[in-house]
């Protein structure tokens, strides 16, 4: 019945990313004749019911623009009341993006996402929820950047598309013409795994089957899978990457350095292998580093980056090193420092050097090596209190005081391990 698309078809969407310049996400989203302007603002407050409790909030309002409609379409303003219709709407959309969203991760802000349809030919409100889902991801992506949230909030991709059964057929994205004489109307949402986020149906006219019902959620899975691929075609989406680690100062310190990446840094907690342990028998940083990472990678569909790390002391030749962390035999800090000490006893010559090895496994699966190395000597006694490991006892070159003595903005700026990310860092930028 027909004549433009097939009845599984959606009609031609268009996404214009940064559409206006003062929101944070700001998006035109066109399906056929049916355009609405999404934004999504990002507030320093939350509700009152959320005060306190270290979550963030997301909430929506949506409206139709007097000139969207053929007739004109009175402002809410004038009529002194929301209106019912947009009310349900604003709430359907709020819902459909908190579903992918993690609030904790939200601190105590608030996301504003407004919906403006400025052109309706049906299907206002699933344009409106693709919409809003795409300014989300632009406000989130400049955010991260600016360091207003320290780590991604979004926890899945939303997608929404109307459909119906009109005189018998089944029909996807249905334009107004063919809204206004379905038998059968209805919107779903879907997250990524085309898991259900809501559904909305009625049949005023003519009621449905459940084996219909089954029918159409197959046919909108198949149009919210068509809005995913456009979303991969113009979205600058942050991809993640999982750091071999469980150490969560060292994931706080490389999403710090990556944040104007687009990437996502994650523990390997993060992805369900916390604690999973891995033998570092190796005898060079980069085998130590290479089997950590590639251990994690044949767990995860995502990139892998694993760092090894040691002290080599010149006079010692190069010991501790890869034996860093268990240098007395033990895992204990404090005894691998006294150690060194005993060792350099009377020596004077006391010249040392950190090295980090970082391994970046991509999708894939090639693999690309980045070194840090920061030279310095191995002072006669303990001084300072911040940092781990031998950083008490060893002084940077150029510095009259050592890594335990510094703040960890200074000893970031100079370590071994900031260097070897910094590599990496201008790998994945240039
Ligand atoms: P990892 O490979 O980063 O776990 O480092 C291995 C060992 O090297 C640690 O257990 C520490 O003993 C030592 N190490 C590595 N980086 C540092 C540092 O920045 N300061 C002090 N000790 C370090």
């Amino acid at each position: 019945m027909r004549t433009k698309r097939q009845n599984n078809q959606i009609r031609e969407m268009k996404i214009n990313l940064d559409y206006t310049s003062n929101p944070e996400g700001s998006v035109l989203i066109e399906c056929g004749n049916t355009k609405v302007i999404c934004t999504a603002m990002i507030e320093d407050k939350v509700p009152f019911f959320l005060k306190g409790k270290g979550m963030g909030w997301l909430s929506c309002e949506y409206s139709m623009l007097p000139g969207a409609t053929k007739s004109r379409k009175v402002r809410d303003i004038s009529k002194g009341r929301i209106d019912g219709r947009s009310q349900e709407i604003q709430r359907l959309i709020g819902r459909s993006l908190r579903a992918c969203i993690d609030l904790f991760k939200l601190e105590e802000k608030t996301i504003w996402i407004d919906c403006d349809v400025i052109s309706a030919d049906g299907g206002t409100r699933t344009a409106s929820i693709n919409g809003a889902y795409c300014a989300l991801v632009l406000a989130v992506n400049k955010a991260i950047k600016e360091r207003i949230i320290e780590e991604n909030p979004i926890t899945c991709k939303i997608g929404a598309i109307s459909l119906g059964i009109v005189k018998g057929n089944k029909l996807l994205d249905l334009d107004y013409s063919e809204d206004f004489s379905a038998d059968v109307d209805m919107n779903l949402v879907m997250n990524d795994k085309f898991e259900i986020i809501e559904v909305q149906s009625t049949s005023e006219k003519k009621p449905m089957t459940k084996a219909d019902l089954y029918e159409l959620l197959d046919l909108g899975e198949s149009g919210i899978k068509s809005v995913f691929d456009l979303y991969e075609e113009v979205l600058p989406f942050r991809k993640k990457i999982v750091l071999s680690s469980d150490n969560n100062n060292k994931v706080k310190e490389i999403r710090a350095i990556l944040t104007d990446t687009k990437l996502d840094v994650v523990s390997k907690r993060q992805v369900g292998f916390g604690g999973m342990e891995v033998d570092e028998k190796f005898d060079t940083l980069e085998e130590n580093a290479r089997i950590k990472a590639l251990t994690i990678k044949k767990e995860v569909d995502m990139p892998v980056i694993a760092d090894d790390s040691g002290l080599f002391v010149d006079f010692l030749g190069g010991d501790p090193g890869v034996h860093s962390a268990r240098y007395s035999l033990s895992h204990d800090d404090a005894a691998n420092r006294r150690k060194l000490l005993d060792n350099l006893e009377d020596i004077q010559d006391r010249r040392a050097y950190f090295k980090t090895v970082l391994v970046y496994i991509d999708e894939n699966y090639q693999e690309h090596y980045f070194e840090g190395i920061c030279e310095g000597e191995i002072t006669t006694e303990e001084r300072g209190e911040n940092g781990f490991g031998y950083d008490s006892i060893f002084m940077p070159k150029g510095y009259n005081k050592t890594f335990a003595e510094m703040t960890d903005e200074e000893k970031n700026r100079i370590s071994h391990r900031s260097k070897a990310l910094e590599k990496f860092r201008k790998f994945l930028t240039e």
